[in-house]
């Protein structure tokens, strides 16, 4: 294939992937926008397949193989409640294909056309190393956020004297390595830039705790773009640079977002600093306090009675797959006149737009699915706020604990509202471990039973 054609397609497969993340961000767009990706990467592979330097297509086909068919299995198999984590473990995989690309172009240099084995181009050493610590620093992150996220590691921060002092100075030692391998080319360097590498990710991430994890797993996403536009480099790739380049600048603009969602600085998040500066989670002695509790029959009676709701979903609706008993109930509610809204939390759920995804799922209008900003000024004015399986989101503790892991974090105003229906299973608390208050106040009630049960249970009370 000539090198024109293989710049024509290289150009039209990275066009497709800038429509596919165009389409990804709206809900009513994101199935076409995964076609133009799905097509992109398509053209993208066959091109590549079509190059004269391809030695062996058995070797590329059994990988394709054994690759396919685990991500089928594991597609198939994931519960959406499990997503997450399972982004972070792929992240972490990119990050280990950028370190293994960068070893084997060192090792064999002249394969890769970047010199001899002692007399690699200073071009080639910079891009490898520079490929090698964000590769390696991915794969440790990564590998840790799995880890919080599955719930095999403590969610809460791990915070100690000096934390960011320390992770300068390794940082410095990284960069010191780097113009070392530079100059000498030793192995010995290169093992040892992947190996404090990897310990400057645990350290990035191990602070990061409470309901500061979507941003960290969206930074790990940048990086692990960037680790993937290193391997470009090496391997001389203009493709893989491009779409690395897509993934990392997508990745971090997403961060963006959500740090400013989250009220936190994104030079913070950067540096694997906030979380650091709190004290841990609040545990506040509600021991002697007592809950109004209700059942399907007093919400249905509440929600009928009302001319406004809002309603609040959280992560325990994507756990009970709530979504569509839940737009029963506000179809009837509509009916009977009640203007019915859903506010979204920038961070509900555990994943970016994991609301929005399940409301489209269970065909809720988008034009009542509105983001918090547009929306929370209206809950004065509102007469119930229905919380479904959120608990973080609506706390006001993140307004009012300065101790609170979750301090600075803007939150759904439900308390502001006439009154607040709470649907959880038990008193236990969200994903960032506080407690919250709400749950007690006197315009409270707490409705314990699995969300899409005491959903059905109000569609069969109101009709
Ligand atoms: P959470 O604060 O985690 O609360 C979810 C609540 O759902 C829990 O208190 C749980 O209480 C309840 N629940 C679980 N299963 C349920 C079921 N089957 N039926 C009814 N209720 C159920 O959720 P949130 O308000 O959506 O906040 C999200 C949190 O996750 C934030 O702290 C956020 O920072 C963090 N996080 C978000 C993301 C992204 S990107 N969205 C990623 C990682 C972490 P019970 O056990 O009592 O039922």
């Amino acid at each position: 294939m000539s090198n024109n054609l293989v710049a024509i397609l290289y150009l039209v497969s990275a066009i497709l992937f800038i429509f596919a993340l165009r389409g990804l961000s709206h809900p009513e767009s994101s199935r076409r926008g995964n076609i133009f990706g799905i097509a992109g990467m398509v053209i993208a592979i066959i091109t590549t397949l079509m190059f004269k330097s391809v030695l062996s297509y058995t070797e590329i086909g059994a990988a394709i193989l054994i690759g396919g068919l685990i991500g089928t299995f594991i597609a198939l198999k994931i519960e959406m409640t499990a997503l997450p984590q399972l982004v972070a473990a792929f992240h972490s995989l990119v990050g280990l294909a950028a370190v293994f690309v960068a070893a084997a172009a060192f090792y064999d240099p002249v394969s890769f056309n970047i010199g001899e084995k002692g007399y690699i181009a200073s071009s080639s050493l910079i891009e490898m190393s520079i490929g090698t610590f964000v590769g390696a620093i991915t794969f440790s992150g990564s590998i840790l956020a799995f880890g919080k996220l599955q719930g095999t590691i403590s969610g809460q921060p791990i915070v100690f004297k000096f934390q960011h002092t320390i992770n300068a100075i390794i940082f410095l030692f990284i960069i010191l390595l780097i113009v070392f391998f530079v100059i000498d080319q030793s192995p010995s360097i290169f093992w040892s830039i992947v190996i404090v590498s990897i310990i400057l990710g645990f350290l990035v991430v191990i602070p990061i705790g409470g309901a500061d994890m979507p941003v960290v797993i969206s930074m790990l996403n940048s990086y692990s773009g960037w680790a993937a536009c290193g391997i470009g480099f090496t391997l001389s790739n203009n493709l893989l640079i491009i779409t690395g380049a897509l993934v990392g600048a997508s990745g971090a603009i997403l961060s963006y977002i959500m740090s400013k969602g989250m009220n936190r600085s994104i030079i913070s998040v950067v540096l694997g600093g906030f979380g650091g500066e709190q004290s841990g989670a609040t545990k506040a002695d509600n021991s002697d306090k007592v809950v109004k509790q209700g059942n399907a029959e007093d919400a249905a009676y509440i929600l009928k009675n009302a001319d406004s709701v809002i309603i609040v979903p959280g992560y325990g609706m994507a756990v009970a797959q709530a979504q569509h008993a839940l737009r029963e109930m506000g179809d009837i509610l509509k009916k009977e006149g009640i203007n019915v809204r859903y506010a979204i939390h920038p961070v509900a759920g555990r994943m970016p737009g994991h609301m929005n995804v399940l409301l489209a799922e269970a065909n809720v209008p988008y034009e009542e699915v509105l983001e918090l900003d547009e929306i929370n000024h209206d809950f004065p004015m509102t007469e119930v706020s229905f919380v479904i399986g959120a608990n973080d989101v609506t706390n006001p503790a993140a307004k009012t604990d300065q101790t609170s892991p979750i301090y600075g974090m803007p939150i759904l105003d439900v308390e502001k509202s006439g009154t607040v229906l709470f649907i959880k299973r038990s008193m236990a608390t969200g994903y960032s471990g506080v407690d919250n208050e709400l749950f007690y106040r006197d315009n409270t009630t707490m409705l314990f039973g699995d969300a899409k049960k005491m959903c059905e249970g109000i569609v069969k009370a109101l009709n």
